[in-house]
């Protein structure tokens, strides 16, 4: 789903400042973004300059305090936090440099939970859950929990449970963060397959191995957008 132009998201404007004791912070100021269907953006620059504050925008995880962000079309900051909820489990997936998958649950049930928490049935969760254990290459891991598990099978299974409910845009926070540099490429491998399938991706990372994969470029400095 996209809108007139074809654009998944369009953010324009976006500044998120933070109040704090000392001032105010401005950790993102007036970013204007564009992420289309067939994107595959990397996101790049120095230690504090606003990537996951502007991924966490994207994703509608938090909201910017000035600008706007429309979403397949919607109006993403008039929607009750009900509405931006739904779009986040069921058109956006999330995958985060510690993985943040659930210890008590198995692999299986890590992937099956957001499809339970959108409504799906038994019998679509249980065929979607196969699919995705075998996509990721790990179904003779499927009753292992995550402590079970290596960091980049972790990864793999935290990108299947993004991919449970089909979003249309996967979210990476510096996926590779936590791995050794082959374990690394296998799991951008696994994105480009991801994004040859129809989804797009914005992978923020200080891996130029990542980042050489995706076919558009975007760098920041200092809460803003830098050349294109
Ligand atoms: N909740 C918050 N409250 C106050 N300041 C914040 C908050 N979140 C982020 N910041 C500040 O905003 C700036 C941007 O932070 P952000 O986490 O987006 O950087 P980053 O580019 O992702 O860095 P890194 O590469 O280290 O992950 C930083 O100066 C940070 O201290
Ligand atoms: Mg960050």
């Amino acid at each position: 789903m996209t809108d007139a132009n074809g654009a998944i998201i369009e953010g324009r404007g976006l500044t998120r400042s933070f109040a704090m004791p000392a001032g105010a912070v401005t950790a993102l100021g007036d970013v204007s973004i564009r992420i289309d269907a067939a994107d595959y953006v990397a996101i790049t620059g120095p230690s504090g300059c606003g990537k996951s504050t502007l991924l966490h925008i994207l994703g509608c995880v938090d909201q910017p305090t000035a600008g706007s962000l429309v979403f397949e079309g919607r109006d993403v900051s008039a929607l009750p936090e009900s509405a931006r909820s739904r779009i986040r489990l069921t058109r956006i997936g999330f995958v985060f440099q510690r993985f943040f998958l659930l210890p008590m649950l198995t692999a299986w049930e890590n992937i099956e939970l957001p499809q339970a928490e959108a409504g799906a049935n038994k019998a679509d969760r249980r065929a979607r859950t196969r699919e995705l254990l075998d996509y990721v290459g790990l179904s003779a891991r499927s009753d292992h929990r995550p402590s079970q598990l290596s960091g980049g099978e972790m990864q793999r299974v935290a990108i299947a449970r993004a991919l449970a409910n089909r979003p249309a845009l996967l979210l990476a926070d510096e996926p590779t963060g936590e791995l050794d540099e082959e374990t690394g490429l296998q799991i951008a491998t696994l994105f480009d397959r991801v994004h040859s399938d129809g989804t797009a991706i914005v992978v923020v990372t200080h891996n130029p191995a990542v980042a050489a994969r995706a076919a558009r470029h975007l760098a920041m400095k200092s809460g803003r957008m830098v050349g294109a």
